[in-house]
């Protein structure tokens, strides 16, 4: 079987799909498939470079790779992809979106406006979430502009700063407390892993930078486990997952649980979260390729 692995893109976050897509590369079993790398560079190329492939494995991030729009194209060529489909990948995308779903399904998340320019900004009902309030835009990734605001006075300029990268802004009430993630594979919760940034919040450069943040699974008290990942699973359910997604939660000083947003094709280094998570288990990397193409071949109708 060709396997294609997809990388790099055009969105923010394409170097950082760049180094998923060499991991990828050294850790795939290269006897069992015959792989090939795709280095996506302009929009063309997932059409013209994945004909002779029998399944691509996307090692995207971001805007047109992990909304939606190649998994589009490739079901349209009658290739099968990896991971969620086109419909729960934009979904999950578009976090204005996502959270309607939850507060639909009675799953705890802070509350939000969404804005699509600054005269739709509603300070009155910033005013009643209280400062500090987190604004960013709402097709987003990777932190990037991402802004804690403290002040009225300094909400525009963020709202601004979002509406460069995207075509709506959103103003969240920040969450204070302990990042975790929750990795679903297969309505299965992985090991959960615990983030400490070493700066105020989980930015850019902790994502990706040598000394960053620290990632460690961790033990929640029984309780809150149970709530975490009826939460979690709860989640996956509803914005339709399909074989994996990353679930974010902030859980409050007071042992809240709040979800975050779900990443559809999350950072696929040897190091990156969700590949730890399933070493937590005795999963190689190598072996949890290999099942996200197994499951993903499975569920491709
Ligand atoms: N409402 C919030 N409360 C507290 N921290 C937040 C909030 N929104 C975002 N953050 C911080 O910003 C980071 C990036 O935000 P996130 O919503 O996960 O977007 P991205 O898709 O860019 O990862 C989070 O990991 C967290 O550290
Ligand atoms: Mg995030």
């Amino acid at each position: 079987m060709k396997v294609g692995i997809l990388m790099g893109g055009i969105s923010s976050e394409r170097e950082v799909s760049l180094n998923s897509g060499k991991s990828m590369m050294q850790h795939i079993n290269k006897e069992k498939y015959e792989v090939v790398p795709i280095v996506i560079d302009k929009k063309e190329d997932v059409i013209e470079n994945v004909k002779d492939i029998d399944f691509a494995l996307l090692a995207l991030h971001g805007k047109f790779g992990e909304d939606g729009t190649v998994q589009a194209v490739l079901k349209t060529l009658g290739i099968p992809y990896s991971g969620c489909d086109t419909l729960s990948s934009s979904l999950c995308m578009d976090k204005d979106l996502t959270k309607t779903i939850l507060k639909a399904n009675n799953i705890r998340t802070a509350r939000w406006l969404n804005v699509k320019s600054i005269e739709e900004i509603d300070y009155e009902a910033i005013e009643e979430m209280k400062y500090p309030v987190f604004i960013k835009p709402t097709n987003g990734g990777s932190s990037v502009a991402t802004f804690k605001i403290t002040k009225r006075e300094d909400v525009e300029n963020a709202v601004k700063e979002g509406l460069k990268w995207d075509n709506e802004v959103m103003i969240e009430e920040f969450v204070k407390g302990d990042e975790i993630t929750c990795p679903v594979f297969e309505n299965e919760l992985f090991p959960i892993l615990a983030i400490k940034a070493k700066t105020d919040f989980y930015d850019y450069e902790q994502k990706y930078s040598a000394n960053g943040a620290e990632h460690f699974a961790i033990n929640l008290e029984e309780k809150l486990y149970k709530e975490v990942k009826e939460m979690a699973l709860n989640t996956y359910k509803a914005l339709k997952c399909s074989v994996y997604a990353r679930i974010d939660m902030i859980i409050t000083e007071q042992g809240v649980p709040y979800v975050l947003e779900v990443n559809t094709l999350p950072g696929m280094t040897a190091t990156s979260l969700f590949p730890q998570s399933a070493g937590e288990k005795g999963i190689s990397y190598t072996n949890f390729i290999d099942m996200i193409i197994e499951y993903s071949l499975k569920n491709f109708k």
